[in-house]
């Protein structure tokens, strides 16, 4: 079978077979497929899109590319939750605490943050002491004892994704549905999970900003979990602004155990329960009702805001931190920005303050940059609020001197309008 062959074929819209497709993944990972005819058969894929099979069998051959986790030492059936990527958004730090105070095994392997998007292993790293990098044997222990554990991304899981989504960064190919869909789905499935829910992110913070294009992406990856034997269900939500109202690493830790306490912002609120109910639901195989009945009593009654105490302490984080968040606000900088006018939010452009954040050490511009875990942008206000000149609308915590470009840029994340804005749904759409 030649690698030119099956580019050809793609490239003039033929479905490859199961053979050709595991062949040419084998052959990459290994080394015997040069770069430049994966990028070429990269390049097939974007233009001519792939059928349904042809997905399932890219993503199980990318997971059988490296290492997969045995997690069946783990009793109880592990549900676990992606999301595509947004701003603010902090809801596996919100989500797992309750799940797991429900007797359901998450153990969850998260990934760091890169640009304007953060990263979960980032936030719990902004709790001193909490340890990410855990032998499997103590992941698999604590689950078992908690429920619960968050680990960071092994090294050896689907390294076919690894190095063709490095060849799609830089050929113009990381926005194919495709290979978006298989790329995720192939990490999951490496990661031991049973169940999946899956957060599609859509809006001018996401990876999809359209609705036809999320709904698109959701299906492909609710498609190929039904077709690899994982029950999956992705939820399409809004990420037209930052999710809450704190973007940044100590920040979001704070915000999530608002929620865990009852005080969270209605937004983060709203979708946490969501999300939880339908991992419940997955992991108990009960009605929405009655997951719903679970998940809010697990929030009103503090049993999610101890599991998530008891987590940290066992993965060494200071528990104080979640007894006082106050601790999390430290940074010796905080720089007021306020409203330039009257007038109603019309829109907060989610990468402008995703972005902000990061210029000033929350996130990575680079592989390797190193974190500010107190740094970050608060919002005072949302999408809809009305405002008057002079009011504060973002604090920017910092350590350093404020570079003028910070402030522009989140001072022009604000667009402004005369007349009332209604907000928006929080979550568009299910897809089962
Ligand atoms: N996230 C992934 O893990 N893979 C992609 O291709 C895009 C986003």
């Amino acid at each position: 079978m030649r690698a030119v062959d099956i580019i050809q074929k793609k490239r003039d819209g033929h479905a490859l077979s199961k053979e050709e497709i595991e062949n040419f993944i084998s052959s990459y990972t290994k080394g015997t497929i040069p770069d430049y005819q994966a990028a070429a058969l990269l390049m097939a894929i974007y233009f001519q899109g792939m059928y349904e099979s042809e997905v399932s069998e890219l993503t199980k051959a990318m997971v059988h590319s490296g290492e997969t986790v045995d997690l069946s030492m783990i009793q109880g059936v592990k549900v676990d939750k992606h999301s595509t990527g947004g701003v603010g958004d902090k809801l596996t730090l919100t989500v797992l605490p309750i799940v797991a105070s429900l007797g359901i095994p998450v153990p969850k392997m998260s990934g760091r943050g890169l640009g304007h998007t953060g990263g979960t292993i980032d936030k719990l790293e902004a709790i001193p002491g909490y340890q990410t990098e855990l032998a499997t044997e103590q992941f698999i222990d604590l689950v078992n004892k908690n429920y619960m554990a968050v680990i960071g991304q092994s090294g050896n899981l689907t390294p076919a994704d690894k190095k063709l989504y490095a060849l799609r960064d830089v050929t113009a190919t990381v926005h194919s549905i495709p290979l978006i869909a298989s790329s995720v789905m192939s990490k999951k499935i490496a990661a031991g999970a049973d169940r999946i829910v899956l957060d599609v992110k859509c809006g001018a913070g996401a990876f999809m900003e359209n609705r036809e294009e999320a709904m698109t992406l959701a299906k492909t990856m609710v498609n190929i979990g039904h077709a690899l034997g994982r029950k999956t269900v992705a939820l399409i939500t809004n990420m037209d602004e930052p999710l809450g109202y704190y973007i940044g690493n100590g920040l979001e830790i704070k915000e999530a155990v608002d929620v865990l306490t009852g005080k969270g912002p209605e937004d983060l609120y709203e979708l946490t329960k969501t999300l939880a109910t339908y991992m419940v639901m997955l992991g108990k195989e009960m009605s929405q009702k009655e997951a719903e009945t679970l998940v809010t009593d697990a929030l009103l009654s503090g049993q999610a805001r101890n599991k998530l105490k008891e987590n940290v302490k066992s993965q060494g984080g200071d528990v104080r931190y979640i007894e006082n968040t106050e601790l999390f606000l430290q940074a010796k900088e905080q720089t007021t920005i306020t409203a330039p006018t009257d007038g109603y939010i019309r829109h907060i452009d989610p990468k402008m303050i995703g972005q902000g954040a990061m210029m000033v050490g929350a996130g990575r511009e680079k592989l390797g940059d190193t974190i500010d875990h107190e740094a970050g942008v608060q919002l005072h206000k949302k999408r809809g609020d009305w405002v008057e000149k002079g009011d504060k609308i973002a604090t920017i915590y910092h350590q350093k001197q404020l570079k003028k470009d910070v402030l522009t840029l989140v001072s022009q994340a604000f667009h402004w309008s005369n007349h009332p804005v209604s907000k928006k749904p929080y979550i568009y759409q299910v897809i089962t």
